[in-house]
């Protein structure tokens, strides 16, 4: 079964994360930029992706990277310009590869016009009503409505604009939160899908889809009153309400005034997984991202509860389900996979490791990477969309050495002490083995790059068999070969093993323990490491074909 080109050709696409201002830099100020990625279609038409997602690109002063949107109907002047962006879906389009692109409706940033105009008009004015704003407590307003909610990035998540008034961001300051019963806010939005959709992008990429809808009481709750709330009933003040999904049924409608339909995917960490189903149904958004496999350890058991619950929840919303190890947020997984679990600490993040600046525990880079080649090889052969992050096909680690003064994610200036941030997984990627910034661009890079990172260049490892990009490029060729219907069959297999089957005959088997195991019958098709004689080693994954 080729890729597929009709409507339906999202449901088991493999999608690459571009985070553009460190993909590749082509006018050598540091930051990537669209040009950058115009000049690097041929690799990733190479490396055989169905599609690119791009996080944003809009002008932003990048308090959050980008996620803090100046001007959603524009590029970041240091990016690019729209002819360029028009440029790159062309050379993207002419390879066969599909763009979506992020968009970002929870907040805007605070230099977008209308948060600009908020804070110039009065209490009570239209203006104001665009966001989320409330009276402050205390006789002149002076204390915050809700003094003890946190962001997500660490500190307060009101600020006073001085005049009695508090506004909410759920994350930084430069992010104030929109207020979606605004008509305004609402029609605004369509226009922008309907603005780069006629642009030529085939989906979006929707941030914080689970968080538009919200409902605060005249009394604010405490921030341990908010998180006592069962997220279950789709009640929470600000989290996952039922009603968010009539502004996805909106989307919708715009996504189907165009041939074929365009694409969203949402990110959206609800809980129970459960309520994932109607942001993958395809009267909304139709996909969601499942963050399951990214927050698991490196466990048969595990990974076999994850994959059978997300294929029976992606049947049931008539979706297909997605499946992601890395992203711009998290720890990379070659680096999560060889240090040691993380106990209760949400795996992605490694606090201890980071905050030691990678000496604590002890990395064991060549299991991780052992692992992480061997975890993606199987991912690869599930039913789903698969996600990756630019780099992983290096096996890139983590870049725990960033200097402090260096660091620009905001959550390592609001939780002093307690997170680093995620600038680790945004380290500008390695083109070439020498030269400034690797190849990424004529000059030094905007975060700064080790020194290993010219051993895990495309450049290094173009033409070696055994590295990983070879890993990937063989299996992203294969997996277009082989792709089946969306079914999946367990074969019966020890406790460390998971030993899967396609309709078609195709199977991964995955040994997640340390010890070899039988090589099961089949013709050998990859291997995420060497196999021994009629064995297949520990943490190593194969690809057989049953007749
Ligand atoms: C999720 C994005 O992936 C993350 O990078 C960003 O900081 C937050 N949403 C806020 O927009």
């Amino acid at each position: 079964m080729a890729a597929q080109n009709g409507a339906d050709w999202w449901r088991q696409a493999t999608v690459y994360q571009i985070y553009p201002r460190s993909f590749a830099d082509a006018n050598g100020d540091g930051l990537g930029d669209l040009p950058g990625i115009a000049s690097r279609v041929d690799y990733l038409a190479r490396l055989g992706v169905d599609a690119v997602w791009l996080s944003p690109f809009y002008p932003s002063a990048l308090a959050d990277g980008g996620y803090d949107v100046d001007d959603y109907r524009n590029v970041d002047p240091r990016l690019g310009t729209l002819d360029d962006f028009d440029a790159m879906v062309a050379a993207l389009h002419g390879a066969g590869i599909k763009l979506i692109v992020d968009i970002v409706p929870n907040h805007s940033s605070n230099r977008h016009e209308w948060f600009q105009a908020a804070l110039a008009a009065p209490k009570g004015s239209p203006e104001r009503d665009r966001y989320v704003f409330r009276d402050g407590l205390g006789e002149h307003g002076e204390l915050s409505p809700a003094p003890d909610w946190v962001s997500a990035f660490g500190g307060p998540a009101w600020t006073a604009v001085g005049d009695g008034q508090w506004y909410l961001h759920l994350f930084a300051p430069e992010q104030p939160d929109f207020n979606w019963r605004n008509e305004e806010v609402r029609e605004d939005f369509l226009k922008t899908l309907r603005f780069w959709s006629d642009r030529g992008v085939d989906g979006f990429r929707v941030d914080v889809a689970h968080a538009l809808a919200k409902d605060l009481p005249a009394d604010l709750p405490s921030q341990a009153q908010l998180d006592a709330i069962d997220k279950a009933t789709g009640t929470h003040p600000l989290w996952d309400r039922d009603e968010v999904h009539e502004i996805y049924t909106g989307w919708r409608a715009v996504f189907d005034e165009y041939d074929p339909p365009r694409i969203a995917v949402a990110e959206a960490w609800v809980n129970p997984p459960w309520r994932r189903a109607r942001y993958a149904s395809a009267a909304g958004l139709g996909q969601a991202f499942n963050f399951d496999l990214l927050e698991a350890d490196f466990d048969a058991a595990a990974f076999k509860a994850i994959i059978t619950e997300n294929l029976e929840q992606a049947a049931a919303s008539g979706s297909s389900t997605t499946w992601v190890f890395s992203n711009h947020d998290v720890v990379r997984h070659a680096t999560r996979y060889g240090l040691p679990p993380n106990g209760d600490q949400p795996r992605k993040y490694n606090r201890a490791w980071l905050l030691s600046r990678g000496t604590e525990p002890e990395l064991d880079t060549a299991r991780g990477l052992r692992r992480a080649r061997a975890a993606t090889l199987l991912m690869l052969a599930l039913p789903g969309s698969a996600y990756l992050y630019q780099g992983e096909e290096l096996g890139l680690g983590e870049v725990a050495t960033i200097p402090d003064e260096a660091r620009q994610d905001p959550t390592f200036a609001r939780s002093p002490g307690v997170d680093v941030g995620r600038d680790g997984c945004r380290v500008p990627i390695p083109w070439t083995v020498e030269g400034p910034s690797f190849g990424f661009g004529p000059g030094p890079a905007h975060l700064p790059q080790p020194d290993w990172f010219g051993k895990v260049s495309v450049e290094a490892e173009d033409g070696d068999a055994g590295s990983t990009l070879s890993l990937y490029r063989s299996a992203l060729g294969l997996r277009r070969e082989l792709q089946a219907d969306e079914t999946l069959a367990w074969v019966p297999s020890g406790a460390e093993v998971l030993h899967v089957r396609r309709a078609n005959g195709w199977e991964a088997v995955a040994n997640f323990g340390t010890a070899p195991v039988a090589l099961p019958e089949g013709d050998v098709l990859l291997a995420s490491g060497p196999l021994g004689e009629g064995e297949l080693p520990g943490e190593t994954t194969v690809w057989l074909k049953k007749p």
